[in-house]
């Protein structure tokens, strides 16, 4: 694999070719990981709210929070794509105040492009967006900061009236720029439809394998986070089993005396020491 740059027209000239892949980051050292490991796009999502800050939902996480952890993604990112995600309430009220929000992760955040939920309702949002030079990937189908409205996180185009929206969305999502969208949470037969409908890649997430590419959370495929674990996740590892076992050992040792020895400590010359005494 090439150790260039990915680009927006990279991720886009994928479609057909190879299975692009997506994985979220939070900091220096999960970007650091997903990079090495060849991801193509580090997404800052706003599931940081859940899986790092401890929060019940996304919907409390704000800007300025999302703008910190996205300049420390792209410190540890030298080839993804960095995607920075608009927390809720940042581009739903105005045109103009989502402009502003989506150019601050660009300058300030140092991301390369942005992500924001929703189809038809949020188009003019983005139209004015990439207008002012800014790559958006839309997301639809299961978008969280919706699932009040849902009634929950819920799977989404379940019927025949709700998928034809769904694709109806992807179309418009893709007529006013986006470079990509987020499938979450649709049936495989349906995120199949959208894939074909649209000339810009698919990314699933619980949307089967005929996207043009994958996206996971990152605490959920390396075991971190288990509050609760979507059907749609693949554990790969479960780190947290492995951060346990080291912090109890850690505190048997220094409880037993075991931990610090004479390998982690310091010495001074005897003759310095008598001169103390
Ligand atoms: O915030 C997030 O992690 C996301 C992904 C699930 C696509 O939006």
């Amino acid at each position: 694999m090439s150790g260039e740059k990915i680009t927006v027209p990279d991720i886009m000239a994928a479609k057909g070719k190879r299975k692009l892949t997506m994985l979220t980051a939070y900091d220096y050292p999960t970007a650091l990981l997903a990079d090495k490991g060849g991801i193509d796009m580090l997404l800052v999502g706003d599931s940081l709210a859940m899986v790092v800050l401890g929060m019940e939902d996304t919907l409390s996480v704000g800007m300025d929070e999302m703008i910190h952890h996205t300049r420390a993604v792209k410190r540890g990112t030298s080839r993804g794509l960095v995607i920075g995600d608009m927390p809720f309430m940042s581009y739903q009220a105005s045109i103009e105040q989502a402009v502003i929000n989506a150019g601050r992760f660009l300058k300030e955040g140092r991301a390369q492009a942005v992500k924001l939920e929703g189809g038809a309702r949020v188009c003019p949002q983005i139209k004015a967006m990439v207008e002012s030079g800014i790559p958006v990937q839309g997301h639809i189908g299961l978008t969280p900061q919706s699932a009040a409205q849902f009634g929950g996180f819920k799977v989404q185009g379940k019927n025949a009236g709700a998928a034809k929206t769904l694709i109806e969305d992807a179309k418009l999502l893709e007529q006013a720029g986006c470079f990509s969208i987020v499938l979450e949470a649709i049936p495989a037969p349906i995120a199949t439809m959208i894939t074909e409908a649209v000339l810009i890649p698919t990314i699933g997430i619980g949307a089967g394998s005929a996207c043009d590419g994958q996206v996971l959370v990152m605490h959920d495929l390396i075991g971190l986070f288990d509050r609760f674990v979507p059907k749609f996740v693949k554990q790969y590892a479960k780190v947290s089993d492995i951060i346990l076992q080291a912090v109890k050992a850690y505190k048997n040792d220094v409880e037993t005396g075991r931990f610090p020895t004479m390998e982690q400590s310091f010495t001074i010359d005897t003759k310095e020491l008598e001169k103390i005494k």
